[in-house]
């Protein structure tokens, strides 16, 4: 029995740290239902081989040195990874690890196509009605929404997620449009999708969904200027990552009323919900808004994956091998 030691910085799904310790790993679970301060996670950083960390731990080189030389391997429990540093991990030869896999991709997607619904037929607001007791019976034009028959979906990143939102929504008889860094063909034929330009998509498309991973590249994909071609009656749904767009940008549009609605998951400025009160913009005071706590891949199922997958990770790099989900810098 190897004697590697494991350090986790915050309980997950026993599905993964079962698969660590049934390896004769020792492994211990940060005793914090919170996330650690740098201080703290730097201290327990000492003399692991193997860090299986969350996306709301930031990983710098620092962190990194602090657990050398025996460190391996930084497992993250996540799908996205912007926040690790990897040309920092990989100077020091360290191995970053993710946790795709078709639970998340599924859960994320339905999720995704739960928020498109949601804001359509304006369930948030629906349920706050219920709520504050207005109900007074059944009205002809109470709460209108809109269908998602017949109109056009534009998916921005057409990875696995998007193609999954897809899947699901082709039984709605839908039209979709996508943007992509490449031509997916097959994706084409079988859904009658056309790739374009990020601002022909925004000028087309009823519902923008993002899927797209945090980048240089992709840092305020939506921003103030490219906000405004979208249509008046269009919604955006964003289950990627808060800074692909510039919230000021859709608090802006949604409080001028120059898009439908948002549907969001995640926050520019993670955990806060609002980057900057002093201008009092909130995105809690708009009605045309769903929110939701960064929740796209909690099922049982996909958190349970992503757990055995970061222990898998683990596991390949403490055995000398490439971790099945190594992720390499840009
Ligand atoms: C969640 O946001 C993930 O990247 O898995
Ligand atoms: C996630 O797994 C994606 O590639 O979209």
């Amino acid at each position: 029995m190897s004697s590697f030691s494991i350090f986790v910085s915050r309980c997950i799904p026993d599905a993964g740290l079962s698969l660590l310790k049934k390896q004769g790993y020792k492994v211990k679970v940060s005793p914090h239902d919170r996330v650690l301060t740098k201080g703290e996670l730097l201290r327990e950083m000492k003399d692991i081989d193997a860090l299986l960390c969350l996306l709301t731990d930031k990983i710098d080189g620092e962190i990194m040195d602090a657990g050398s030389p025996r460190l391996k391997i930084i497992a993250n429990y996540a799908v996205g990874f912007d926040n690790i540093d990897l040309k920092a991990a990989a100077k020091r030869r360290l191995f970053i690890s993710n946790t795709p896999g078709p639970e998340i991709t599924e859960s994320v997607a339905e999720f995704t196509v739960t928020l498109m619904l949601a804001l359509a037929r304006r369930v948030g607001e629906a349920e706050r009605f219920i709520r504050a007791h207005k109900y007074r019976g059944w009205e002809p034009m109470l709460l209108m929404g809109q269908d998602l028959y017949g109109k056009t979906i534009g998916i921005v990143g057409l990875g696995r997620i998007g193609g999954g939102v897809a899947r699901r929504l082709k039984s709605f008889g839908v039209k979709f449009i996508y943007n992509s860094q490449s031509r997916n063909a097959d994706f084409e034929k079988e859904f009658g999708a056309r790739r374009m330009s990020l601002e022909a998509l925004l000028k087309q498309a009823d519902f923008v969904t993002l899927h797209v991973p945090l980048t240089r590249e992709t840092r305020y994909l939506i921003n103030r200027k490219n906000i405004k071609l979208m249509k008046k009656t269009a919604y955006l749904i964003n289950t990627a990552r808060g800074p692909v767009v510039e919230e000021k940008a859709v608090l802006q549009a949604l409080s001028k009323k120059q898009i439908a609605g948002a549907a969001i998951d995640v926050y520019e400025c993670e955990p806060a919900i609002d980057c900057d009160l002093k201008d009092h913009m909130e995105l809690r005071k708009l009605d045309n808004i769903i929110m939701t706590p960064h929740i796209a891949s909690a099922t049982i199922a996909a958190r349970s994956a992503m757990a055995e997958a970061a222990a898998r990770n683990i596991i390949a790099a403490l055995q000398g091998k490439t971790p099945p989900n190594a992720v390499k810098p840009e």
